[in-house]
């Protein structure tokens, strides 16, 4: 491959969602292929990266972690803004952080304030799905199909980061969608 024709790019992800969904979870299996069942708070703001090659761009992912928890919730403006891409996390297990979606995508809106909040890319991604296999899950993926669909045509995944269940998958049409 011809290094000097690969054009690098540096994309600022944002991960938002209510307090243990499993944001931090999710990339530490995507960028350290690694999972632990204790929870331990994200403070403040955290970023992690990782290089990915799609088709003949050289792209570094810098994923912002953030806590969920208001008592660290100061993020301002500054944090949100210079974003390429936001994803939404909720646990499908978990109907108030489904329900806490709503807020988390005005307050990126307001925040960050993009030129175009329609064609801005989201993504939504629904984890824990291996909890009781999915059978008792409080959110139905109609549900949050429909939430998705009624911000543009947001898409969706539904991730386990514990099994590492589609969770490549989804960070690849992240990166997709920040480029
Ligand atoms: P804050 O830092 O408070 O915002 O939380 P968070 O959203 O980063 O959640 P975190 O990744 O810390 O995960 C919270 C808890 O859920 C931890 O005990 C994880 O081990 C667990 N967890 C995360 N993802 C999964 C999953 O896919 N399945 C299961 N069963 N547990 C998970």
């Amino acid at each position: 491959m011809d290094v000097s024709a690969t054009k690098r790019r540096l994309l600022k992800v944002i991960f938002l969602g209510d307090s243990g969904v499993g944001k931090t979870s999710l990339m530490n299996r995507y960028v350290y292929k690694k999972f632990n069942l204790q929870y331990k708070a994200t403070i403040g703001a955290d970023f992690m990266t990782k290089e990915l090659q799609i088709d003949d761009q050289l792209v570094t992912l810098q994923v912002w972690d953030t806590a969920g928890q208001e008592r660290f919730q100061s993020l301002g403006a500054a944090f949100y803004r210079g974003a390429d891409c936001c994803v939404f996390v909720y646990d499908v297990n978990a109907v108030k952080s489904f329900e806490s979606l709503t807020s988390w995508h005005e307050e990126f809106l307001k925040q960050a304030g993009p030129a175009d909040p329609k064609a801005f890319p989201f993504l939504l991604l629904g984890n824990k799905i291996d909890v009781d296999n999915g059978h008792n899950r409080a959110v139905s993926e109609k549900r949050a199909r429909q939430w998705c669909d009624s911000r543009g045509s947001m898409p969706y995944f539904e991730t386990s980061a514990k099994e590492d269940y589609n969770v490549n998958e989804a960070f690849l049409c992240i990166a997709k969608a920040a480029l």
